[in-house]
């Protein structure tokens, strides 16, 4: 199977050097940038634990060289979504199954809503993955990946979708087809609202969230107002959304949230897809979130100061 990642950071580094070890498939990797690509093509490296494997996966900013792809992973932040998508024409086909991976709720609509990739599952993961430098990418830990429509599919449809599921499983990112994405995205969601903005705002990793009192209760207020707006919009939530996000900071404790990683680095934040979005749907739905609206002006002030 010809398989296109669209996205060299952590997670899209990741999942293609995880995937090139599966069966006979043709994995290629898509970056925007040309110097990058041809730094890394065939260089990709990926660390699991003690062990260092070298990769030949071929790596280009041109999709053109790609080609038809049977199975498209996106995985570039939220906000270059589009513009991700509309550089990547030439891999899709009217088959071509496209499964984005970002933070936060920010991309559905503008992936629903576009008209080159017509047949979009969604992803949301919680495998670990840091970048160590171009290409070159170190597993954090096994985490559950799950896949499913938001519309109505078809049984041609929901045959790609287990094949993805397979290969994902196969190549070590353990998955499994959910009817009701939607819902676990939002449960992934809720547990960024309590923990991203917050580790960017006190400089710290997701641990130290719990040892700082005032921390600890804004990441509490913060989870309880999305969860107020889930539940307003029928999102089913099955476990309380506090107790998870506390323990997402206790097993990640040391580390380093995807927001403040980018703060750090002074590259814009996926505040808006996550904080931000909240905000956008409590006001169509007339709900106050006073604690989530302090908690992007501040990410957004830091923003401002970069350079500074
Ligand atoms: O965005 C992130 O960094 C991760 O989703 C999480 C769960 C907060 C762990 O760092």
């Amino acid at each position: 199977m010809k398989i296109a990642v669209i996205g060299p950071g952590a997670l899209g580094t990741l999942l293609a050097t995880s995937l090139a070890g599966v069966d006979d498939n043709e994995v290629w990797l898509l970056d925007h940038n040309p110097d990058r690509a041809a730094q890394i093509n065939r260089k990709l490296s990926l660390d699991i634990e003690e062990q260092k494997f070298s990769l030949n996966i071929p790596v280009t900013s041109q999709p053109d060289r790609i080609g038809i792809a049977e199975l498209v992973f996106l995985c570039v932040k939220s906000m270059n979504v589009e513009h991700a998508l509309q550089r990547a024409t030439p891999l899709f086909s009217r088959d071509t199954l496209l499964i984005p991976f970002q933070n936060g709720i920010g991309h559905i609509e503008a992936i629903i809503g576009n008209s080159i990739a017509r047949n979009t599952a969604f992803g949301v993961t919680s495998q670990g993955a840091t970048l160590m430098a171009p290409g070159h990418v170190r597993h954090g830990g096994a985490g559950v990946t799950k896949i499913g429509f938001i519309d109505s599919a078809d049984n041609q449809q929901k045959k790609q979708l287990e094949a993805a599921a397979y290969l994902l499983s196969a190549s070590g990112f353990t998955t499994t087809t959910v009817p009701n994405i939607l819902d676990h995205i939002w449960a992934k969601l809720l547990v960024n609202i309590g923990i991203n903005a917050l580790t960017v705002i006190h400089n710290c990793p997701n641990g130290k969230l719990l040892e700082i009192p005032e921390a600890r209760e804004t990441l509490i207020a913060a989870v309880r107002e999305g969860e107020k707006v889930a539940r307003a919009l029928g999102i089913h939530i099955e476990n309380d959304p506090v107790d998870l996000t506390l323990s997402v900071c206790r097993t990640t404790a040391s580390n380093i949230s995807s927001m403040l990683q980018d703060a750090r680095k002074q590259k814009p934040t996926e505040i808006d897809a996550i904080n931000g979005a909240l905000v956008a749907k409590a006001a169509d739905l007339s709900i106050d979130v006073p604690v989530n609206q302090l908690l992007v002006e501040k990410v957004k002030q830091r923003q401002a100061h970069y350079q500074s």
